[in-house]
């Protein structure tokens, strides 16, 4: 039991100290409607857009959410990085697949905390 609560608390400071590059991915490349996140998903970004993007989110599957199991957050980064590698190879029905991946909500409610 001791052990489990070391480990807890180990994994609390551990997001804590961490969480600052997926907030700055959140504001820079996700927040509001003309972002560049919303630009590449509906297909109205140039290829530099998508390549950029593709950037900021790559930084996310190495980071620790606030919240949420290790396994959901490796998963859920993993196809929101591989749909924006799509969108930027121009795949045809990436930038749908990008969409769904992207989902704020269905992320955020499993990740985000508070
Ligand atoms: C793959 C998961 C994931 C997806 C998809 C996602 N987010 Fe987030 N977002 C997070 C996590 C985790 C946090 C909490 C970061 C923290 O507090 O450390 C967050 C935090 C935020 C924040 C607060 C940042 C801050 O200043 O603290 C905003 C704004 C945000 N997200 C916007 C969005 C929008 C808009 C979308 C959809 C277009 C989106 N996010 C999609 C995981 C995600």
């Amino acid at each position: 039991m001791k052990t489990t609560l070391f480990i807890l608390s180990l994994a609390a400071f551990t997001s804590l100290s961490a969480s600052d590059a997926i907030e700055t991915v959140m504001k820079e490349a996700m927040k509001g409607d003309a972002s560049l996140y919303k630009k590449v998903a509906t297909g109205k970004g140039t290829p530099e857009d998508a390549t950029k993007l593709l950037e900021y989110v790559k930084a996310l599957p190495a980071e620790s959410p606030p919240e949420g199991s290790a396994a959901s957050w490796k998963e859920k980064t993993a196809t929101l990085v591989a749909a924006a590698q799509d969108v930027a190879a121009g795949k045809s029905g990436a930038t749908a697949v990008l969409q769904k991946a992207g989902n704020c909500k269905a992320c955020h409610s499993e990740h985000k905390g508070k």
